[in-house]
């Protein structure tokens, strides 16, 4: 039988500052995640130069705290993985100079892992991928459907050309009233609204290309519209209307790619993973199609430390590790 692998995983990319042990890729052992959106919310969004300053605060603290409620030492870990890119330059150096650190003091190797290989992995904390897959990848930054024939291995079908979903929630959001980030807020209000707002459907091609920033403009003009003729802009109703929009052209194109690319499995990730609307649709189609899915649980849809550290695991096992010469990347493709 093979030995058990404990994954040290570091998370900073953002504004959370997190710190998980992972088992074997899939077991999780503790997690500890430090948020600093009560902070941000003030500005509307996150302010990069905040984030990497508390990013400094927390650090050591939430690593600690995690080797506490794991009951572990460093010394107990095989390798120590950490998110060098993309996200936010000044705060994914923080991570990265943690890890470094520690792999550097504790002699463990150092598997750095890119920020969307972490996001789908967090599946594999549900229940252990399977392949060949399909990969829809939804969060503030990012969306692309993803086909994985096998563990690590990325072909991008396609992606966003403009804003991320997870982007446009928040700007929807920030329309009607609602403090960053608004996806959660515009998931709950549509889910008492109803679609009585006419939006187009953004990019509805062939591709497995995303637009998103014509449907913001049009929620925009709308709501302009509705205050300039002197009409109270019913939010439930646009909200209904926009999450329609947003979970009818996702859902087409994930059913196209499922067709073409005969998978045997479909998983969802990033922070629009935790959308309910999102969530029902995509079951129903995986259910029509017979093919078996899975979503992260709520609290992993979000940036965290565990899907880095199961994610780290993979790597790991492929020898995927690096030198302290490794550098954070802001953008950097999947792969
Ligand atoms: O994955 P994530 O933490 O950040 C990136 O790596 O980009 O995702 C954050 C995004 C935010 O835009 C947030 O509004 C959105 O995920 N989000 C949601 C929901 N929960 C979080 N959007 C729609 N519905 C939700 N329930
Ligand atoms: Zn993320």
């Amino acid at each position: 039988m093979m030995k058990d692998i404990y994954i040290l995983g570091i998370e900073s990319s953002c504004d959370e500052t997190s710190c998980s042990i992972v088992k074997n890729g899939c077991e999780e052992i503790a997690t500890v995640i430090s948020s600093q959106i009560d902070i941000h919310k003030n500005f509307g969004g996150v302010v990069p130069e905040i984030a990497s300053r508390q990013h400094v605060k927390n650090i050591t603290m939430v690593i600690e705290d995690c080797l506490q409620q794991a009951n572990m030492k460093i010394e107990d870990v095989d390798a120590i993985a950490v998110t060098y890119g993309p996200g936010l330059i000044g705060s994914l150096l923080i991570g990265l100079e943690a890890a470094k650190t520690l792999a550097y003091i504790y002699n463990k190797p150092l598997i750095p892992v890119h920020h969307i290989a972490g996001h789908i992995y967090a599946n594999n904390l549900v229940k252990k991928m399977e392949f060949p897959l399909l990969a829809l990848v939804v969060s503030g930054g990012h969306t692309e459907l993803v086909y994985m024939k096998e563990d690590l291995s990325f072909e991008i079908l396609g992606g966003t050309l403009d804003d991320a979903v997870g982007e446009c929630y928040d700007k929807v959001a920030r329309v009607v009233g609602i403090p960053y980030p608004g996806g959660p807020s515009i998931d709950k209000l549509a889910a008492i609204g109803k679609k009585s707002y006419k939006l187009p459907l953004p990019l509805d091609d062939n591709s497995y290309n995303f637009s998103f920033s014509g449907l913001k403009s049009a929620v925009i003009n709308l709501a302009h519209n509705e205050e300039q003729r002197g009409n109270e802009l019913n939010k439930e109703d646009l909200a209904a209307s926009f999450q329609n929009v947003v979970v009818e052209i996702i859902g087409k194109k994930v059913e196209k790619a499922m067709e073409e690319k005969g998978i045997k499995y479909f998983v969802t990730a990033g922070g629009v993973a935790a959308n309910k609307r999102l969530r029902e649709r995509l079951s129903n189609i995986c259910e029509e199609k017979n093919i078996d899915y899975c979503f992260p649980a709520i609290r992993y849809c979000t940036d965290n430390a565990a899907m880095i550290a199961a994610a780290g695991y993979y790597y790991f096992l492929k020898n995927r590790t690096s030198g302290f010469i490794i550098n954070a990347k802001s953008s950097e493709v999947l792969k």
